[in-house]
Order: structure tokens, then sequence, then C-alpha cells
């Protein structure tokens, strides 16, 4: 089976971190979400791997490389404009060939990865295997229906009144017959290809689609929130390891990663938290699910239940951060001169909450 990552789009709503970079590239708990699914790509034995891009193309390039690094064959297929995922699919089928596949969004977390998945599917006669997942309130996800019989009834995208609690995952997999339902469908409401009525074809000209249930957590990371969420729950289930200084004032909890190169000088550290390579905590407390990335310094300072991506500053800060995704080579540090007065510097998009 060969599997094809999608990580074109605009990731509009993680502005303004999505001004400069992928939002796929985003890190949780210090490690991009595309890395996480390249892995469990690779982990399921899918070694030829083909990533849509768009127009972070080249931040994507330049960070994932030919795959050397995992033992996978990368290959890239652009997408001139985000037209759909069932139009990602369209643009990919010199690179599926007479293949299986399995395709991943690359902005979703899941636990548990996918090896049983994709096992059971390749074992299978199905033409197609989506997974599904209840949440709440599906109403910005695709949704589907299921008879009694637990077989499909139909799917549908993004629906005002959603016809069940089941979303779709962003995990598909299929064989051929998806290129005719890509080719045959017409763009949304919104103006894309929707990979949800190219699967709703599938299931109408008969052809077996299996629902799969994922019974663990799942993470769509499209928004501030969500990314913190994906990060306490990844965070949650690190192999904690302690690999840079920890120094004898200095407290470290159980469930604290502490990486290559790494300093803690005179701090508290509570877990679950991950310190980045070459990171240096000084006289500061985090606190539980925080992830500081590399090259970063947190000194005099105290920050809780937020991430702070790589070569950051917070510094001489009296309040404690909390639930914030701070961005790269992001400043926070006290002026020590008058007028005593907050100043910033705020991409567009930025939100910042001051008492
Ligand atoms: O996350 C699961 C949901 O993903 C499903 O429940 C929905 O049925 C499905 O339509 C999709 O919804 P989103 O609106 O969240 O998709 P989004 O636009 O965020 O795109 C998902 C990923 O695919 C993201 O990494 C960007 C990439 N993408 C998106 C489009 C529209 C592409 O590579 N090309 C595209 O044309």
């Amino acid at each position: 089976m060969k599997g094809l990552i999608l990580s074109g789009g605009t990731g509009s709503r993680l502005r303004p971190l999505t001004f400069t970079n992928a939002k796929q590239l985003i890190p949780v708990a210090n490690k991009p979400v595309l890395f996480r699914v390249i892995e469990s790509m690779r982990d399921a034995g899918i070694t030829d791997i083909g990533i849509v891009v768009g127009s972070t193309a080249e931040k994507i390039k330049d960070a994932v490389g030919r795959g050397g690094r995992w033992d996978v064959n990368i290959a890239y297929i652009p997408q001139d404009a985000p037209l759909g995922l069932a139009h990602a699919v369209k643009i990919s089928q010199d690179f599926i060939g007479d293949d299986r596949f399995v395709m991943f969004l690359g902005d979703n977390v899941i636990q548990g990865g996918i090896s049983p998945l994709i096992s059971q599917f390749a074992g299978s006669d199905w033409n197609s295997q989506i997974v599904l997942t209840r949440i709440e309130d599906p109403r910005q996800y695709g949704v589907a229906e299921l008879g009694d019989d637990g077989r499909i009834i139909r799917l549908v995208e993004k629906p005002k009144n959603p016809p069940s609690d089941l979303a779709l995952v962003g995990i598909y997999m299929f064989d051929q017959n998806i290129f005719k339902a890509v080719n045959a469908i017409t763009p949304s409401w919104r103006g894309e290809l929707e990979i949800t009525d190219a699967i709703q074809w599938l299931v109408q000209n008969e052809y077996a689609v299996h629902p799969y249930i994922h019974r663990g957590w799942w993470i769509d990371t499209g928004k501030r929130e969500d990314m913190l969420d994906a990060n306490d729950l990844v965070l949650e289930e690190l192999d904690y390891e302690i690999e840079g200084y920890v120094d004898r004032d200095s407290q470290v909890g159980r469930r604290v990663t502490v990486q290559r190169g790494a300093e803690i000088i005179n701090s508290v550290v509570r877990g679950p938290a991950i310190i980045g390579e070459n990171t240096r905590i000084v006289n500061s407390y985090i606190g539980p699910f925080t992830s500081i990335d590399h090259d970063c310094l947190v000194e005099n300072s105290e920050i809780e239940h937020s991430m702070v991506l790589e070569n950051s500053v917070i510094k001489d800060i009296d309040a404690r951060i909390q639930d914030s995704l701070i961005g790269r080579n992001v400043s926070i540090t006290c002026s020590p001169i008058r007028p005593k007065a907050h100043k910033l510097m705020l991409g567009d998009n930025s939100q910042v909450g001051i008492l």
C-alpha cells in the first residue's frame, strides 16, 4: 500500500503562526504534527509516501526532505490551489498508480497509530475504509449516518443538523475506484471537491465502504485550542526521559522530558511537560501540560499549559503565562525603562489577553 498525506491548505485559523510556516509543521510536544503522521505510516509498514503541498511547499520540503530520516521515500505532489481533499486525490493518481492507499490529513493527530487499520484494510476486499469517532458537536466535520446493521447510509460534510454524532476522522483507505468518484462529483457550496462527497458517491454506487469506529482520542489541530488539546494528550503519553542537565536546586517531576543540551537551573518543572534541545529554564516555574521547544530561554518567569515554539525568549514576566500558543523567535520581556507599559509588536491576527 502507498501513503498520501495532505499538507496543502492555508491554515487561516492558526494565523499569525501560519503566516510564516505551514500549519502541519507546528510542533505538538516538540514534534511537528506532520512528522507524527509520517511516523505512524512508517510504523504501519508504508514506505512510499506522497505529500500534497500548496503555497507552503518549500517549508515542508525543507523540514521533511526525501524521507531518509524515517527510512521511507517521500515524493511531493504540488497542488496549485486548495481546491478540496478530493481534488488532492485527483492530482495524486499518477503517484498512486495501481496501488491501494491510505490518505492521512497532515494536521490530524490520533491516539494509537494506524497499523491495525491498515492491516484490516489490506487483508479485506473492501473498496474503502473510513474512520469515524463519536463527538458531541460534529457540525464542523464530515458526518456519517449508519443503519441498524452498522452499514453506511449517507455521509454529509459540515451539516447544520448532523444526522448523528459520528465525525469523519482524517484517515481514509481507498482502492482505484476512488478515482472514478473524484471525477464524478462537483464542487460543494464552499467551492471545494469534498472527499466526503466522493465517498458518498462510492456508497451510492454500491462499492464496499467499511466504517471503522475509533475509540481513542483524535484531534484536528485547526485552531489554537485544538493545538493545546493535542499537546495535552500527546504529553500524557510521552515516554519521559532526562537527557539534559538539571541542577541540584531544581525540582523536576516524574513526567518531564528534558531533551539533549537543555538546562534546568534553580527552577521547578511539573509534568507532563517537555523542555526542548538546548533550551534554558532559569529561576522559573514550568507548570503541567507545557511544551517548550528547542533553543528557548525562560528566565524569572512562570508558564503553564502552553506551547512555546523554537528560539523564543520569556524573561522577567511577573504574571503567570497560561493557555498560550507562542510562536517562533518571539520575545516576551519586561522593559526596565519607564513609562511602565505593555509594549507590543504583534503580527496580524494575533491575540493577547492582558489583565
Ligand atoms: O479533520 C477531519 C475533517 O477534515 C473531516 O471531518 C472532514 O470531512 C474533511 O473535509 C476535513 O475537513 P477540514 O475542513 O477540517 O479540512 P481542511 O481544509 O482543514 O484540510 C485538511 C488538511 O488537508 C489540511 O492539512 C490541509 C490539507 N488540504 C486541504 C485542502 C482543502 C490540502 O492539502 N489540499 C486542499 O485542497
